[in-house]
């Protein structure tokens, strides 16, 4: 297999396939240019990694151009998306409002993908959009096999909202250990209580898991819940860090010990990698 990508060169670096390199320039007026390496012209088949994570729209039109150009060249695309940027406006959430998502998995569709993956997409309908063969694949075995290696006493995995618990139960099942979500309670009138659902996590350590950490409101709440519980050690991690703004400094003055995600999107804290995840879809696949 080949692979190519501009966005993602951190996660094709540790694939085992041969790599496409692409000549990258940008213009003085903020046009981009690419031109792939000759070698191109003997594929038939690639693999193209490219997350859209910011600037995502300069990384959506590099991704645009590469596949426009496979499409012309009559190569067959593998598209892996570790990022997929847009997908929080899933639908019109006020009338007239633009679904951004659908418009951006339509324009991908429309390249003739030979199959299309994305990582822990924050809604999964959304693949409807695309025709051909598609995927959401988890990184909660990735996530899992991190944590593993974590000296954590007696551990509880906690989705900050029902929403993401699906991702606290599979890193759960890795630890083979338990897991909750923070529920929202009416005590009254005007109190309303957020607690774990079911669960005590006085003197445990906590790994609070989700799908993405943005500008680390979710996960602050979260964790001053749970410091209130008693809980040891809170660890914070998202399979995608966007981490806009002073969110590190944010997560840090609430006493956090650690931050971990993924590498779908490049940060600091983005030390796991989703690499071994394309390898195993593209087993499959091929
Ligand atoms: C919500 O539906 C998502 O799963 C995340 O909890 C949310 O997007 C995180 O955003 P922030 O870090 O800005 O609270």
């Amino acid at each position: 297999m080949y692979v190519t990508g501009i966005s993602s060169k951190t996660i094709i670096e540790k694939l085992p396939y041969e790599k496409i390199e692409t000549e990258y320039r940008e213009f003085p007026d903020g046009e981009i240019y690419i031109r792939f390496e000759e070698k191109i012209k003997k594929i038939r088949e690639i693999l193209i990694v490219q997350s859209l994570y910011y600037p995502q729209n300069t990384h959506l039109i590099q991704l645009f151009f590469m596949l426009d150009t496979c499409k012309e060249l009559g190569i067959k695309v593998h598209l892996f998306v570790p990022y997929l940027a847009y997908a929080r406006q899933d639908k019109s959430f006020k009338k007239y409002e633009c679904v951004s998502s659908k418009t951006v998995l339509e324009i991908l569709d429309s390249f003739d993908l030979k199959s299309f993956y994305t990582v822990d997409v924050h809604e999964k309908k959304l693949l409807k959009h695309i025709k051909t063969e598609s995927k959401n694949v988890t990184a909660t075995s990735v996530i899992g096999r991190y944590l593993e290696k974590e000296d954590l006493k007696d551990p509880v995995i906690i989705s900050p909202d029902e929403g993401a618990v699906d991702i606290a139960k599979r890193v759960a099942e890795i630890l083979d250990c338990e897991y909750d979500y923070l529920e929202k309670k009416r005590i009254s009138g005007h109190i309303v209580e957020t607690k774990p659902k079911s669960i005590n996590t006085k003197g445990r350590d906590v790994v609070i898991v989700d799908d993405m950490i943005s500008t680390g409101g979710t996960m602050v709440k979260a964790c001053e819940i749970l410091k209130k519980e008693g809980t040891r050690k809170v660890l914070a991690g998202a399979t995608h860090l966007l981490m806009v703004g002073d969110v590190e400094e944010k997560l840090k003055k609430v006493g956090i010990d650690k931050i971990f995600g993924t590498d779908t999107i490049p940060h600091k804290y983005s030390s796991i990698s989703v690499a071994p995840l394309i390898e195993e879809e593209l087993k499959i696949m091929l």
